[in-house]
């Protein structure tokens, strides 16, 4: 729920293709200008890698998007999302999804160390968790930021940089890793698929922590690590307790 697809003039967004950052001092200078939430080293990172070429950022008044050859640009909307989650929360409330009751503490505070396109984040956000955001990938992170710039959140704090244990400070900690067997399944979300273009980051080890891990995977798919303490059961996904 987190990425839209909006775009009804296609005239209106300026076009940054991204490898044409490095080679076009002028257009990496004006997108910097339009987006002063991005550091120039960010940019340098996504160039150095070489990562996403045939991709663009796209930019109206209001977001910064991204899209191939042409398509319809995805980005991150935290407005809609929030007033998504109130429609849905309203009435039934959240303590019983197993989500919520899979991350619950007494502290409430979460990290979550694969941000993504910001779908969990947001909604843990919303049911009144403090977060902590980890994002690896430099695009996607452009994305976040934007988004955090256009929607500033309370009880949200969001790092570029990829997570590994040494970094773990306090909270529950929610992981959504791809895994490789699912990267072949076919029709995944726009966003989703996105993600999985640029995902090349490695399972991480099981940590020894005091607190608990909550690993998110598809209903049916093996356990990342040995045989959880406990697993919420989901519609299409289970939320594993370590
Ligand atoms: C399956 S997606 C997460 C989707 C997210 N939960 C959402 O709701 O949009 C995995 C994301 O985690 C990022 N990632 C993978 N390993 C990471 C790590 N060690 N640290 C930070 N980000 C990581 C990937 O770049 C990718 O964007």
């Amino acid at each position: 729920m987190s990425a839209k697809f909006k775009l009804k003039n296609h005239e209106n967004w300026i076009k940054f293709p991204i490898d044409r950052l490095s080679l076009d001092s002028e257009l990496m200078q004006r997108f910097l200008e339009n987006c002063p939430e991005i550091s120039q080293g960010l940019i340098t990172k996504i160039v150095a890698s070489g990562m996403g070429s045939n991709y663009s950022f796209y930019l109206d008044q209001d977001h910064l998007g991204l899209a191939q050859n042409d398509q319809k640009p995805i980005y991150v909307d935290i407005e809609s999302s929030m007033k998504y989650h109130s429609k849905v929360y309203f009435k039934k409330g959240h303590s019983n999804e197993p989500f919520y009751k899979s991350i619950k503490s007494e502290s409430m505070k979460v990290i979550d160390i694969t941000c993504g396109m910001m779908g969990d984040s947001l909604l843990m956000n919303f049911w009144g968790f403090d977060v902590l955001a980890y994002e690896a990938n430099p695009i996607i992170s452009c994305l976040i930021l934007n988004a955090l710039k256009v929607h500033p959140l309370k009880r949200f704090k969001f790092v570029t940089q990829e997570f590994n244990w040494n970094h773990y400070i306090d909270g529950v900690v929610f992981y959504d890793p791809f895994f490789r067997k699912e990267k072949e399944k076919t029709s995944p979300k726009k966003a989703m698929q996105v993600l999985r273009d640029f995902d090349e980051f490695d399972f991480l080890s099981r940590p020894e922590l005091d607190e608990k891990v909550v690993v998110k995977r598809p209903k049916g798919s093996e356990d990342i690590w040995e045989k959880p303490h406990h697993r919420y059961q989901g519609k299409s996904v289970r939320y594993d307790v370590y």
